[in-house]
């Protein structure tokens, strides 16, 4: 029962979320859903630099428009995924897929050129107070590769604690790779 609460709950969320004018605001960033005004080329080759993909699970490697078209159509009804914007340029990926358990998972990525500026973490911190104060999740879960230390870092500036390890495979790296779990509890 508890279950479905949360599952319908993210569904209405989801509904609203689908309008494509549905935008999240932050100070210097505007997250908006991917669709077909969307310039593929350019989110494949950001998403496809290798120092990107291979720290995502579940981007193919190479990475070609093609594939960015199928993650544009894919909108799965469990999946709150935004593109970031910075003065209206593709900066970067964030969202929170449904998981087992109930749990949100969050990923995220920013392009290079765009590194080092706090993107990551106000782009999530607007994604995470989106979702605390318009659905009822209690927690959204996290995991890094181990050695992905700016990821650590934006986890940790986030508020996510670690609660363990756990073996995934990576599309990108064809191989399974040790991480580290983390969560982030919304009370
Ligand atoms: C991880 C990633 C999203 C960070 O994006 P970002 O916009 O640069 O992140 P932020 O600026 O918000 O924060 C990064 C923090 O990590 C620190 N950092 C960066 N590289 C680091 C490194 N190699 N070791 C330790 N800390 C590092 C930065 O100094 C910053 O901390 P600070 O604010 O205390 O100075 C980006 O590097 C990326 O897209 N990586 C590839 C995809 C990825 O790893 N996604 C996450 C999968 S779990």
């Amino acid at each position: 029962m508890e279950n479905q609460e949360y599952q319908c709950s993210l569904s209405s969320v989801i509904g609203l979320v689908k309008n494509n004018l549905f935008k999240i605001t932050t100070q210097r960033l505007v997250l908006k859903r991917p669709d077909k005004t969307f310039n593929k080329s350019v989110f494949a080759s950001l998403v496809g630099d290798w120092d990107i993909a291979k720290w995502l699970s579940d981007v193919p490697f190479p990475y070609t428009e093609k594939h960015a078209e199928k993650f544009i159509k894919r909108s799965s009804p469990d999946d709150l995924r935004f593109s970031v914007f910075y003065d209206e340029i593709l900066v970067g990926g964030v969202g929170v897929s449904f998981e087992e358990h109930n749990q949100l998972d969050l990923g995220y990525w920013i392009a290079k050129d765009y590194w080092g500026n706090g993107f990551a973490t106000e782009a999530s911190e607007g994604l995470i107070d989106y979702v605390k104060n318009e659905t009822e999740f209690k927690a959204i879960t996290a995991c890094y590769v181990k050695g992905n230390n700016a990821s650590a870092k934006v986890l940790k500036k986030l508020g996510f604690i670690e609660i363990g390890e756990c073996e995934e495979y990576f599309l990108s790296r064809k191989e399974t790779v040790s991480c580290v779990d983390l969560i982030l509890n919304l009370d």
